[in-house]
């Protein structure tokens, strides 16, 4: 197991980000991404083939949504990691209310950076909206790999960038006015998110593009890598196999 990592500033306006945001956060994602972010969650899980014996861990979970579709999907357990007490504080919620989910989601507080856990420790992972929050997307993929069974399955979602010109100015403006906008109506916090998104999926994939991302997956040890766009470009899905 790695070391923790430090609190640098990106890790620590992670942290900020979310605080106030568990509360509306399943409909607003889905609100605004026009309806789009549950069908990639959805690919996501498709892309899992996990049964009711395998232990699946889920990292950046959030409110944890991918998990309980995991469960409700596949009949799995689940480990489901955030960093965020605010986040986990939702998913404590949604099992509070569902009686089949708190008793196959294990919330545990903890860092992609470090997991807790020994090496193969699960037959299956999931992580989403991961890789921009923290600082050696590299060094965290490999961390990820290590805990997952040699030929486990592995699957993330990001959001993307439309490759198509006309899309992309399109996105650029929904995302640089409409978000912000959008995100003002619904509360501070919101707005702060809709400001922030935009140059920050457009700041990761300057720092990784996408085939390079793909390669990174390939160098932490996970094979068999599939890149799908989905929504003209705008959300990202990646799946593979623990070599
Ligand atoms: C946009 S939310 C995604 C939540 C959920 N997976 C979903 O499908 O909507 C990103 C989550 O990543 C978590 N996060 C960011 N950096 C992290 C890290 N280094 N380790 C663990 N969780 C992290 C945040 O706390 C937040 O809950």
């Amino acid at each position: 197991m790695s070391a923790p990592p430090a609190s640098t500033p990106r890790k620590r306006h992670a942290l900020e980000l979310f605080a106030g945001l568990p509360r509306h956060y399943d409909r607003a994602g889905a609100a605004l991404s026009f309806g789009q972010d549950p069908r990639w969650r959805a690919a996501l899980v498709a892309a899992v083939p996990a049964g009711p014996s395998d232990r699946v861990l889920d990292v950046a979970t959030g409110t944890g949504m991918v998990a309980a579709a995991l469960v409700r999907r596949t009949g799995c357990r689940v480990v489901a990691l955030d960093q965020s007490p605010d986040m986990l504080a939702g998913l404590r919620a949604r099992l509070a209310d569902d009686p089949l989910l708190a008793e196959r989601i294990e919330p545990v507080t903890g860092q992609a950076e470090a997991l807790p856990f020994a090496d193969a420790a699960f037959g299956a992972l999931t992580f989403t909206y991961l890789l921009r929050y923290v600082d050696d997307p590299a060094a965290t993929l490999r961390e990820l790999a290590r805990v997952v069974k040699p030929g486990g399955p592995i699957a993330m979602v990001e959001f993307g960038m439309p490759p198509r010109p006309l899309l992309r100015a399109a996105w650029r403006i929904w995302t640089r006015i409409g978000l912000p906008g959008c995100g003002r109506l619904l509360s501070r916090d919101w707005q702060e998110v809709g400001s922030f998104l935009g140059p920050s999926i457009e700041g990761f994939y300057e720092r990784v593009p996408l085939p390079r991302l793909a390669a990174l997956w390939e160098e932490a040890g996970i094979g068999d890598v599939r890149v799908r766009r989905m929504s003209f470009g705008a959300g990202v899905v990646m799946a593979g196999t623990r070599r």
